[in-house]
């Protein structure tokens, strides 16, 4: 099979196409023809070896994909040959096959797309658990989306919205909050072209109910500054590349509940949420009420051009690799 390779840490564009061996079956696991994959940014920074965790080289990154089970280790599996699926791995998606417990796999509903599958399951979960069970969004709320063109904060745009709140996004470019504006956002502010909490200010004179922040840096703080009294902030990631310092003074001027979302851990804490909002956003996807917008791919063998794209922050949603 042919695998995107990181032969050892660097930028993207250490990432080379290779023909390897089929990774080997073992209990608990289903082998899938990977149709597509999706690039998410701890996929550069596993590469670079600046993530939480590290994988030692070599490996093939990509850590979401979309295809059909074509082996499964167990008569008992979940899932069987020929299903159509989509799921989530450390790494490995970046290949023509992946092997991975058939705990990570769902089945893709009927009449959805496997492109729109294979870039679903991390930016929209990501967004869907730090919606409900974090920010506790629900209809009538004033939600700040950070990062609104991007992955996690375009699906936050779309779900937001759909769970019946305003949205105010927030981001680097027309062509970004253009896109989100098309997503649901009301509002649109471009941090780039001012003072951002000004800006809120004026858009948001009674304040915010919510933020979700995938960003960071320096766009944190006026964001947090925009809640009002009992507001709530989830931090989700920080592609900014700088993890801000809040000055506990303004949390406890407005009683602000200040959280962070982890989907590694989630399940693990939030069992009885992650089964509800699993369902229900699956729910949403076979709907089509929420989909992922693919703002550009790349054939398997530009792979390292598809993370360099991410990692310079030019994703509009999500970055889909066609595999099959
Ligand atoms: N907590 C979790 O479970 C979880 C799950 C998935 C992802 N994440 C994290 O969430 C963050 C966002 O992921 P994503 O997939 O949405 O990424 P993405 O599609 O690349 O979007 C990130 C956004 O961050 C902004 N940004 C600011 N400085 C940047 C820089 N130096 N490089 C790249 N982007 C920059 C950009 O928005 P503007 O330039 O428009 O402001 C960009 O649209 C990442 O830190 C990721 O690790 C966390």
């Amino acid at each position: 099979m042919r695998g995107a390779v990181c032969p050892a840490y660097g930028p993207p564009e250490v990432v080379v196409l290779q023909d390897l061996p089929s990774p080997p079956l073992e209990t608990g696991t289903a082998r899938i023809r990977v149709a597509a994959a999706a690039v998410n940014f701890p996929d550069v920074l596993l590469i670079a070896d600046t993530y939480q965790l590290s994988v030692p080289p070599p490996f093939i990154p990509g850590s979401e994909f979309a295809g059909e089970v074509v082996e499964v280790a167990d008569d008992a599996a979940p899932v069987a040959v020929g299903d159509r699926v989509f799921g989530s791995t450390l790494v490995g998606a970046f290949a023509d096959e992946v092997v991975v417990s058939t705990r990570a796999l769902t089945r893709i509903p009927d009449g959805v797309d496997v492109r729109l599958a294979a870039a679903f399951g991390v930016a929209h979960r990501t967004a869907y658990h730090a919606l409900r069970s974090f920010a506790r969004v629900g209809p009538g709320d004033e939600l700040i989306v950070l990062g609104a063109g991007g992955g996690v904060g375009l699906a936050a745009v779309q779900i937001g919205a759909v769970l019946g709140a305003t949205v105010t996004a927030i981001a680097s470019s027309v062509e970004k909050l253009e896109v989100a504006e098309a997503n649901g956002a009301s509002r649109l502010v471009d941090h780039t072209a001012g003072d951002l909490r000004a800006a809120l200010k004026s858009l948001l004179p009674d304040g915010a109910d919510a933020v979700i922040d995938p960003v960071g840096g320096g766009l944190s703080e006026p964001a947090l500054r925009s809640l009002h009294y009992g507001g709530r902030f989830v931090t989700v990631g920080f592609a900014a590349g700088e993890i801000p310092r809040i000055p506990l003074n303004l949390v406890l001027l407005k009683g602000i509940w200040v959280t962070g979302f982890q989907m590694r851990d989630f399940g693990t804490h939030q069992p009885a949420d992650l089964a509800r909002n699993e369902a229900d956003l699956i729910a949403l996807l076979a709907s089509g009420r929420v989909a992922p917008h693919i703002g550009a791919s790349f054939p398997l063998s530009e792979a390292a051009a598809a993370l360099r794209y991410v990692a310079d922050g030019h994703a509009v949603g999500k970055i889909v690799i066609d595999v099959g």
